[in-house]
């Protein structure tokens, strides 16, 4: 092989204010495959991530729940590392944006860009929340369309009608932070400034750097002309404050791709062998790819090649964007159960499903993708489980018994051999391109074709006829090395398989080189099952689960599209006084067979019964001690349907979650039925 590359990936840094789901991991796993196939072919290939820690959303969040900034950021930061690790994406790093290498990086490379006039300053008039005291940004405001006159609409854009407009336009502006009437304020702002770089970016969109369609999506952009680019808030703020300028930070997506630098530089301390510099100087003849999803190309293809270009680093080697996930069809939903969070699969599922799904549909485009659960268990089943396992499965046991684990020096079938070796040069290719899903076509014909000459030769009626036994461990010697080779293919999308398969081959970590090399008089390891089946019965506990999230997440912030909008709106008297708000006795309450988070309760409401389920089980491990207990209970809300039965109505608690959650209770006196007043 020639000479090793030096290569330093990025994924996408995740908000740290919710958890991750199945959306996310796509580019995740996604990415994670590519590096891991870099490391296989024997090349330096650095992975590195971080929380993406700031901003005024992270730092509103953290107030609501009653913790600092740094709690909140630190809690979601150890979920969103067991997330991952247990997926198996394998960072070399996983860091944080709100760390001193950050700091430090973002100031130097501010100061030169202000040094080098990339910098422009101006009075800039926003609406400015005064019970608050801070600026709103547009989707903290909220009033009535200027359009449609759709009322509770974001300051930016309606969603009735579709349109787009400046926050001053919304009629009865509002802020969503404290409800109080928005007042018009200037503030001094900081530019960076963008069109210093038109130029290099016209040249540096088109230089191969980005697929086509995302080039062509830039260069409207860049026609249209390049804008100078806010990159200030003012506090309070959860960021960095601005060198030399007291009370302006940096606006969150200015230090968020410097986090990629942060965190390898983190990483550098602890690895003598990595050299900072040699990955982010110029001309260094290193790589640097960033793995991103479709919304956000415009912060990596245009502001984030200019700032490195302006303070005198390298420019990425490629942007690899890729499209958004679906999930049958459809958007992600919460009530269809198929906004499904990384944990609440890993609760059900092997995550090597998952991986593998996601790389046979992943191609080099933007295409969205989707998870159709039904091709998805049907894919796995049949390709991982009944092509690729099934071949070590056939031939082990005959080795075992036969020639006790001893796999012989002996190749049956030539031309069999020859077409697997010829075959992994396309592969390779299809790897490097990101093309997965060639990549796992290419290999399931090859074990297709390995699974047709194993039935056609079946070891196991010649193992019952005499003289035959040479001629069948010839055949299983031949089957356990394409498994093998198998093995060594899929080993970036299926690590663990891999090392499981390992140990039964006996042999150290394989890499690609060794798909050179068959084994000869070699012994095998006992062979244990490598991949079970997919019980169809998994997925729907999955989605019954994603269901009960959603209770859990109403049960503890009473808002279940919380993540959307970080603060409940302001609503009138009249909304209000819609929900029916009764005190409600818990006659019974027990658990849910099949339901990790629900209880089930069964109210009185005065002139009825209801039946409840709530996400409140992780606070209350003994049910019973709530039977005879008052709470307050929702009672015109729209019943829900569930694998359990059906959710009427729901009660009341409040509290971030887990253990913390705290059921509403009424002074005492209080009777069942009484409405709330
Ligand atoms: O869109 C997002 O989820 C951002 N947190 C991505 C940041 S990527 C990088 F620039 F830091
Ligand atoms: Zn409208």
């Amino acid at each position: 092989m020639s000479e090793a590359r030096q290569i330093l990936v990025t994924s996408a840094l995740p908000y740290a204010n919710g958890s991750i789901h199945l959306g996310h991991m796509l580019e995740y796993i996604q990415t994670d495959m590519w590096v891991r196939f870099q490391k296989l072919r024997g090349n330096q290939c650095i992975y590195v991530c971080a929380d993406d820690a700031h901003g005024s959303a992270i730092m509103l969040r953290a107030e609501k729940q009653g913790i600092s900034p740094e709690q909140l950021i630190a809690e979601v930061q150890a979920e969103h590392s067991a997330d991952f690790a247990d997926f198996l994406v394998d960072f070399d790093n996983f860091h944080s944006t709100h760390c001193e290498e950050n700091r430090q990086l973002s100031e130097a490379i501010y100061l030169k860009l202000r040094d080098a006039g990339h910098i422009a300053t101006r009075s800039v008039t926003q609406y400015f929340d005064p019970e608050k005291g801070m600026f709103l940004a547009d989707r903290f405001i909220k009033g009535t369309c200027p359009k449609c006159g759709a009322e509770d609409q974001y300051g930016d854009n309606c969603e009735k009608c579709g349109a787009t407009y400046e926050p001053t336009e919304l009629k009865d502006p509002k802020s969503a932070i404290s409800g109080a009437t928005p007042v018009l304020r200037d503030s001094k702002h900081f530019f960076f400034k963008l069109p210093d770089f038109q130029a290099m970016l016209a040249q540096w969109t088109r230089s191969g750097t980005l697929q086509e369609a995302v080039a062509n999506k830039l260069a409207e952009w860049l026609d249209a002309g390049l804008q100078e680019w806010d990159i200030s808030r003012d506090a309070p703020y959860f960021g960095f404050e601005i060198p030399d300028e007291p009370g302006k930070y940096f606006y969150v997506w200015l230090d968020a791709p410097i986090g990629y630098m942060a965190s390898f530089k983190n990483l550098c301390a602890r690895r003598p062998e990595l050299d900072f510099d040699a990955f982010w100087k110029k001309d260094s003849g290193t790589e640097l790819y960033h793995f991103i999803g479709k919304d956000i190309v415009n912060f990596h293809a245009l502001f984030w090649p200019a700032m490195l270009e302006g303070a005198g680093y390298r420019k990425p080697t490629a942007i690899n964007v890729h499209g958004y996930l679906t999930v049958n069809g459809q958007k992600m939903s919460k009530s269809r159960g198929t906004f499904i969070k990384a944990r609440t699969y890993l609760e059900h599922l092997n995550p090597e499903y998952l991986r593998y799904y996601y790389a046979s549909k992943l191609g080099r485009g933007v295409d969205d993708l989707d998870l159709n659960l039904e091709d998805f268990v049907q894919k796995v089943n049949s390709d991982l489980v009944g092509k690729v396992v099934n071949i070590a499965s056939r031939c082990a046991g005959f080795i075992h018994k036969g020639n006790d684990g001893l796999l012989i020096d002996a190749n049956p079938e030539p031309e069999l051999w020859a077409a697997f070796q010829s075959a992994a040069p396309s592969i390779a290719e299809a790897y490097e391109a990101r093309d997965f899903s060639r990549a796992m076509r290419e290999i399931m014909a090859l074990a297709d074709r390995a699974n047709a000459w194993i039935a056609d030769k079946a070891p196991w009626a010649l193992n019952k006829q005499e003289g035959k036994q040479d001629e069948v461990q010839a055949i299983c010697a031949l089957g356990v090395n394409l498994f093998r080779q198998l093995v060594i293919m899929l080993k970036p999308v299926l690590p663990n398989l891999a090392s499981a398969a390992e140990a039964f081959l006996n042999v150290a970590p394989l890499t690609w080189s060794d798909l050179a090399t068959p084994l000869a008089n070699h012994k095998l390891n006992a062979f244990t099952p490598l991949m079970t089946r997919i019980e169809p019965a998994k997925i729907d506990a999955m989605i019954e689960a994603s269901k009960e999230d959603l209770a859990a997440t109403e049960a503890s912030t009473g808002n279940g599209e919380l993540k959307k909008d970080p603060l409940a709106p302001e609503i009138d008297f009249g909304a209000f006084a819609a929900v029916d708000l009764r005190i409600a006795l818990i006659e019974k309450c027990e658990f849910v067979e099949g339901a990790d988070k629900l209880l089930r309760l069964s109210l009185d409401i005065g002139d009825e019964k209801r039946n409840v389920f709530s996400g409140i089980k992780s606070a209350y491990p003994d049910p019973s001690k709530l039977e005879g207990r008052l709470t307050l209970y929702v009672a015109n809300l729209a019943a829900r349907k569930m694998k359990f039965g059906v959710s009427e109505g729901m009660v009341l608690a409040a509290g971030p979650g887990g253990e913390e959650i705290y059921l509403l209770s009424p002074d005492s006196g209080a009777k069942p039925g009484q409405r709330v007043k």
